[in-house]
C-alpha cells in the first residue's frame, strides 16, 4: 500500500457496513481482534474488578487516578447526581407501552431539556453522575414499580443505582457485584461500534450531549446490537427448555447443528471485529463458574461456549466462531437475581453512555488541536435502481 494509505476502498467494500475503514482516533479504548477490549491500553480483564468510579476516571482523564484523585472525582460527581424534580416527574409520566429503550431515549431528551448546560464537558460529567437516577426512573416507570427513591451517590455508583431500583425480591450482595461488573465492562468498545459512532455522528452536527446520547441509545436498541443480550438469553433458555440442565455436550452439539441446518443464528457467537472469545465474556464466564456454577442457565451457557465454537468453526464463512459478550451476560444477570431481561439492553445503555459521552467530549473539544472533528459526511455513489 502507498505510504500514508491506511485502507484501500474498492467497489466490493461498499455496502459492507464500513467494516475496517479507519475514520478517526479513539482516545478511550481499543478492540484488538485477538486481544480483545482495552481501556486506555489496559486489558479489560485487569479492570473488571475495579470500582466503577476508578474506571470512569481512567476513561475520562486517560490515566489511573490516585486514591485521593478518584475520591475528589467521586465527590464532584456526587454533587451532580441529583436530577431536578421536573426531570424525574417527566420521566415518571412517560408511557409504559413499547420498548424500554424507547423510554430511555425519550428520558435522555427530557433530561437535556431540564438539566442541559450546552457545554459538552459539563454535560458529560453531569450525565454520567445522573444516569443512575435517570435509568432507575426509566425502569421503575416502565415496570410499574412505583416512585424512584432519592439518590444516595455516597453509597457508590452502582450501589446507588441498585438502591433506587424498586424491584421486587431481595437485593443480594451478589446482585450489586454483578451490576458493577456488567457496568464496568460495557462502558466503551472503541469508536466504531454502532451506538458510539451514531452518538458521535449526531454530536458532529453540534447537537447537544443529551440529544446525541438519545441517538446513541436508539442505535443500541436494535437486536443486532444492545438488545442482543436479551435475544441471547432467550436462546440459552430455549436450549435449556429443550435439553434440560443435565444435558451432555453431545445434546448441545446436536441442537446447534439442527439450528444451523435450519438457517438459524447461534446467538452469542460471532463478532464484527473479534477473532477470539470476547475478553469480556471470559471475565463473565469465570465469574459465573465461581459464583453460579450450579445455575441451570449458566450450566447451559457454559456447554454452549465449547460446543458452539466447535461446530461454528467448521463453517469458513463465519469470521468469528467464538462467544461474544452477550453469550453469558443474560444468564449471569438472571443468576444474580435480576430476572428482568426486558431491561438488559437498558443496563447496557446505562453503561455505554459513559464511554460515548467521554468520546463526544474528545471529538468536540479536543480533536484537531481543540477545533473538533467536522460534521460527519461520508460519500455515497449514485446508482440507478434496476
Ligand atoms: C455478531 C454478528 C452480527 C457479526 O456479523 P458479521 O460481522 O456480519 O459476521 P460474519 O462476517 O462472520 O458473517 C458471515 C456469515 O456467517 C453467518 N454467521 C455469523 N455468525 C453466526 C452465528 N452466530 N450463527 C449463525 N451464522 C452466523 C452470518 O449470518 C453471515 O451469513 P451470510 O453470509 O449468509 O449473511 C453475527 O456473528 C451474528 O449475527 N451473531 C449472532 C447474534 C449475536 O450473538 N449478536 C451479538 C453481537 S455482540
Amino acid at each position: 500500500m502507498r505510504e500514508g494509505v491506511l485502507f484501500e476502498i474498492t467497489k466490493d467494500g461498499l455496502e459492507t457496513g464500513l467494516r475496517g475503514v479507519p475514520v478517526g482516533y479513539c482516545v478511550t479504548s481499543f478492540v484488538d481482534a485477538y486481544k480483545g477490549l482495552s481501556y486506555v491500553g489496559r486489558p479489560i480483564a485487569e479492570l473488571s474488578n475495579r470500582d466503577p468510579m476508578e474506571v470512569i476516571y481512567l476513561l475520562y482523564y486517560g490515566e489511573m487516578g490516585s486514591k485521593e484523585q478518584v475520591a475528589r472525582f467521586q465527590k464532584d460527581l456526587n454533587h451532580r447526581a441529583h436530577c431536578k424534580e421536573a426531570t424525574i416527574a417527566a420521566i415518571a409520566a412517560l408511557p409504559r407501552q413499547g420498548a424500554p429503550m424507547d423510554v430511555f431515549a425519550a428520558a435522555l431528551l427530557i433530561a437535556g431539556m431540564f438539566e442541559g448546560t450546552g457545554n459538552y464537558r459539563e454535560d458529560c460529567l453531569n450525565v454520567i453522575a445522573k444516569l443512575p437516577q435517570i435509568v432507575a426512573g426509566i425502569i421503575n416507570t416502565h415496570a410499574g414499580w412505583g416512585t424512584t427513591p432519592q439518590p444516595k451517590p455516597e453509597m457508590g455508583y452502582m450501589e446507588n443505582f441498585v438502591h433506587m431500583l424498586n424491584m421486587p425480591g431481595k437485593k443480594t450482595p451478589e446482585l450489586i457485584q454483578v451490576m458493577r461488573l456488567f457496568n464496568v465492562i460495557h462502558y466503551d468498545h472503541c469508536g466504531g461500534n454502532l451506538s458510539t459512532f451514531v452518538g458521535k455522528a449526531v454530536a458532529s452536527g453540534l447537537e447537544h450531549m443529551y440529544g446525541s446520547l438519545a441517538a446513541c441509545i436508539t442505535a443500541l436498541a436494535g437486536p443486532r446490537h444492545g438488545r442482543a443480550n436479551q435475544d441471547c438469553l432467550e436462546f440459552v433458555q430455549s436450549v435449556l427448555d429443550e435439553v434440560g440442565e443435565n444435558a451432555k455436550p453431545a445434546d448441545i452439539e446436536r441442537l446447534i447443528r439442527e439450528k444451523l441446518a435450519n438457517n438459524k443464528l447461534v446467538f452469542g457467537f460471532g463478532h464484527a471485529v473479534l477473532r477470539v472469545e470476547d475478553a469480556r465474556a471470559t471475565v463473565c464466564y469465570n465469574y459465573c463458574q465461581k459464583h453460579f456454577a450450579t445455575n441451570p442457565l449458566v450450566k447451559i451457557a457454559s456447554l454452549l461456549r465449547t460446543e458452539g465454537s466447535k461446530v461454528l468453526k467448521e463453517n469458513p464463512k463465519i469470521s468469528d466462531p467464538y462467544p461474544n459478550i452477550d453469550a453469558i451476560t443474560g444468564s449471569m444477570l438472571m443468576a444474580a437475581g435480576f430476572p428482568y431481561p426486558n431491561y438488559y439492553a437498558v443496563l447496557f445503555g446505562l453503561s455505554r453512555c459513559v464511554g460515548v459521552a467521554i468520546q463526544i467530549v474528545y471529538e468536540r473539544l479536543e480533536a484537531r488541536d481543540g477545533k473538533g472533528t467536522p460534521i460527519i459526511r461520508p460519500l455515497y455513489l449514485y446508482k440507478a435502481r434496476k
